[in-house]
């Protein structure tokens, strides 16, 4: 039986989502990616022990029998998938036969670049977004005046539109932000230079899918970001601009939703954010710094440090009702080898007030957390792949996280590379 198997972010993004797909794919014909842009950073370790970062072509790409598909609710920039293209082209992995594109993808053009760093540099409430022109190019979306892959193909509307939508954002530019415009010639120019390209690889995305689900193959929706970045889920206004939960999967690539058959959330073992927002469970202590280096926590599109803290209980649960998520799938276990007591947040507390779901942000930026207090272990669970070979105390912190949680965790995750992986149920067999 077919099985549409859907991954996401069960935190605020870089939980590891990238190895665990890389994982997966071996049981499967296809793997889309469904929101979010370039501003994804999903590290990959290859057979030969080399690193990858792919931040816009699904992690299937590595495998070569696998189908990769952008659905259409990507933003996409031509010029970060020319680049990425490019970089798997001299790892030797070769994408143009197994990859398709929606041709209702917007445009990322260098406009909502220039739109993202003036924003950035000037508003008063600083996102600390990647740059990526995401914000940007999701609001020409909303607006109804996005360029989209397909418009690509038709010269005469696209060059008469992008002159209409380029005056716009060049008046704000100039007059708002005070900054440089854009140049309409060199854009275009551009943009006509990957029009053979792309459309070589346009595709109707639910038609190949609904053919995969028809002859019985195994497809992986890959989520990009995390919940709390979800547009109308996470930690308004200190979000990303797409949805970034599980219903996304379906709006995002034209699956129905009664098609997806399990949702795996990967949480990381402690949490981790990057850019600006609240986070009641951040450490600005040793034991963050610890977290920090042991788990080498720096964004992998922006090389940011990512602010590091506990495990917060009450943010997961949340993510568990909003992405029906089937099963966990806990990352960076290892990391936490060595902390003497460990501690999981297990609810919020504000001027006298308890919460057990999360408040509002304004209200959450100044909550403490409540922690319980757990042992842990001394030795190293590093690479481990058997769950009888964890610490005794390994085992609590995990029986507490499905206990509080009521859902099982189905993968362990203690390493970056493939092989470094507990799984304890796979959801393709
Ligand atoms: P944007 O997506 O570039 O607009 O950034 C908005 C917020 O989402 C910022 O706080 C970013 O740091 C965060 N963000 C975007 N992509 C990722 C990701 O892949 N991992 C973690 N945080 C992300």
């Amino acid at each position: 039986m077919a099985k549409n198997i859907v991954i996401i972010g069960s935190q605020w993004g870089d939980e590891g989502k990238g190895k665990i797909v890389d994982l997966l794919t071996h049981h499967v014909d296809a793997v889309v990616r469904f929101q979010g842009g370039h501003n994804a950073g999903h590290t990959l370790v290859t057979k030969a022990n080399q690193k990858i970062v792919l931040h816009l072509i699904p992690s299937g790409i590595l495998h070569e029998h696998v189908l990769c598909m952008i659905g259409n609710g990507v933003v996409l920039s031509p010029v970060a998938f020319m680049k990425e293209a490019e970089m798997l082209k001299q790892q030797g992995i070769m994408l143009y036969n197994r990859l398709k594109i929606s041709p209702m993808s917007p445009l990322i053009l260098p406009h909502h670049i220039a739109l993202d760093h003036a924003r950035e540099k000037t508003q008063g409430r600083q996102i600390g977004t990647t740059g990526c022109g995401i914000g940007p190019a999701y609001e020409d979306k909303i607006a109804r005046r996005a360029l989209r892959v397909s418009d690509l193909l038709n010269e005469e509307n696209f060059t008469t539109n992008l002159a209409e939508i380029i005056d716009y954002h060049n008046f704000i530019l100039e007059k708002y932000y005070q900054t440089q415009p854009v140049d309409y010639k060199q854009t275009l120019d551009q943009a006509f230079s990957f029009k053979e390209k792309f459309k070589s690889l346009i595709a109707d995305i639910p038609a190949l899918l609904t053919q995969l689900r028809l002859k019985g193959k195994n497809v992986l929706f890959e989520g990009a970001q995390g919940t709390f970045l979800d547009i109308d889920h996470g930690t308004y206004p200190f979000v990303t601009s797409s949805n970034t939960t599980a219903g996304a999967a379906a709006t995002g690539s034209g699956i129905g939703p009664r098609n997806l058959d399990h949702i795996i959330g990967i949480t990381k073992a402690y949490t981790t954010r990057v850019g600006n927002g609240p986070f009641p469970t951040e450490l600005n202590d040793d034991i963050g710094e610890h977290l920090a280096k042991v788990g080498y926590e720096f964004g992998s599109t922006t090389n940011r440090p990512r602010r590091c803290g506990w495990l917060d209980l009450v943010a997961l649960k949340r993510s568990i009702i909003i992405n029906s998520i089937s099963s966990l799938c806990v990352t960076k276990l290892d990391v936490l080898d060595g902390i003497e007591k460990l501690y999981i947040c297990t609810a919020y507390r504000y001027n006298n007030q308890y919460y057990e779901v999360p408040p509002d942000t304004e209200i959450l930026a100044h909550c403490d957390p409540v922690y319980i207090e757990l042992p842990g272990w001394s030795e190293s669970t590093v690479g481990l792949t058997d769950y009888t070979q964890l610490p005794k105390n390994a085992h609590n912190y995990l029986n507490k996280i499905e206990e509080l949680t009521e859902t099982p965790i189905g993968i362990i995750s203690t390493g970056p590379e493939r092989e470094q992986t507990i799984i304890l149920n796979n959801p393709f067999e």
